[in-house]
């Protein structure tokens, strides 16, 4: 395999950030595995232009929520292309309801939490095991995982209390997997897109309009996918070979605090 374009499975890749990453991720030379929980035509959309790109697109259809199911779509992904050099954990569902954190039920904590970290968690875990069982030619591309938080890993919002816990979790997520992968030279990132201009942003979209105009953003406008899938791209395609277990923000300066 010598010489092969690196390989990477993004999840929840049909729409929005997900399909920002894998293409800019094709736009870098990877071949690209789209997973997602949904069949429609955004998903074929995807699978035409990443092909467009000139690069060979795959679908491992399913949702990482099963974790029952994670054995086959892991099978599913390394079958495509022979291995994943790259797991983008981007699969992400938003609260359907905002409201005053003491009126949180647990079922909306739950669906919540079952998707966003307790799925991203599981599938980590059987890639990353079938990452470490794979015997590596010496110039195979260098192996990352890259996981898609939030600015709400660190920024509070009460009104979807369960989502910042979910997202929280995930920072540590990655650096647990971090610690755990280096020795394998799999080099593990968490990515915190601020305000992403998308479908799951679109309830919210004049009431953002108007906080990003105010200057919320200390760059004034709405983050599109590809400000993410670029910050994916140049991580996954080893960019910054000594550093692993960090945190990257691309939120237009969303993050910092003013004093
Ligand atoms: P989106 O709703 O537009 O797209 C999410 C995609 O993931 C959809 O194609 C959906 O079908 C798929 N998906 C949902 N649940 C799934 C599951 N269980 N298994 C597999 N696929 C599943 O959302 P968007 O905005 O593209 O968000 C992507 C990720 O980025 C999410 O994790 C989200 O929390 C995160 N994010 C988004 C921000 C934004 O401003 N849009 C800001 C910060 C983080």
């Amino acid at each position: 395999m010598a010489g092969r374009a690196p390989i990477a499975l993004v999840t929840g890749a049909r729409r929005g950030i997900g399909r920002g990453i894998a293409y800019a991720l094709a736009d870098a030379g990877f071949d690209i595995v789209v997973n997602d929980v949904l069949d429609d035509a955004a998903t074929r959309e995807t699978l035409a232009a990443l092909g467009a790109k000139g690069r060979r697109a795959a679908f491992a259809p399913g949702s990482i929520a099963d974790l029952p199911d994670h054995a086959r779509l892991v099978d599913d992904a390394f079958r495509a292309f022979g291995t994943v050099d790259c797991l983008v954990n981007n699969a992400g569902i938003q609260v359907k309801v905002r409201g005053d954190l003491l009126e949180v039920t647990p079922e909306s904590f739950d669906e919540i939490l079952a998707v966003n970290l307790r799925g991203t968690f599981f599938l980590t875990q059987a890639v990353a095991k079938r990452m470490l069982g794979e015997r590596r030619s010496p110039d195979a591309p260098r192996r990352a995982i890259v996981t898609i938080s939030s600015a709400n890993a660190r920024l509070v919002s009460v009104n979807r209390a369960e989502y910042c816990l979910a997202k929280t979790g995930l920072a540590m997520l990655s650096q647990l997997f971090a610690l755990r992968l280096a020795e394998a030279d799999i080099a593990c990132y968490e990515v915190r897109p601020g305000i992403i201009r998308t479908d799951m942003t679109a309830p919210a979209r004049d009431r953002y309009d108007r906080l990003i105009a105010e200057g919320l953003t200390p760059i004034r406008r709405w983050g599109e996918p590809d400000d993410v899938g670029r910050t994916v791209a140049a991580l996954a395609s080893g960019a910054l070979p000594f550093n692993t277990g960090d945190a990257f923000h691309v939120d237009g300066g969303l993050h910092i605090r003013a004093f």
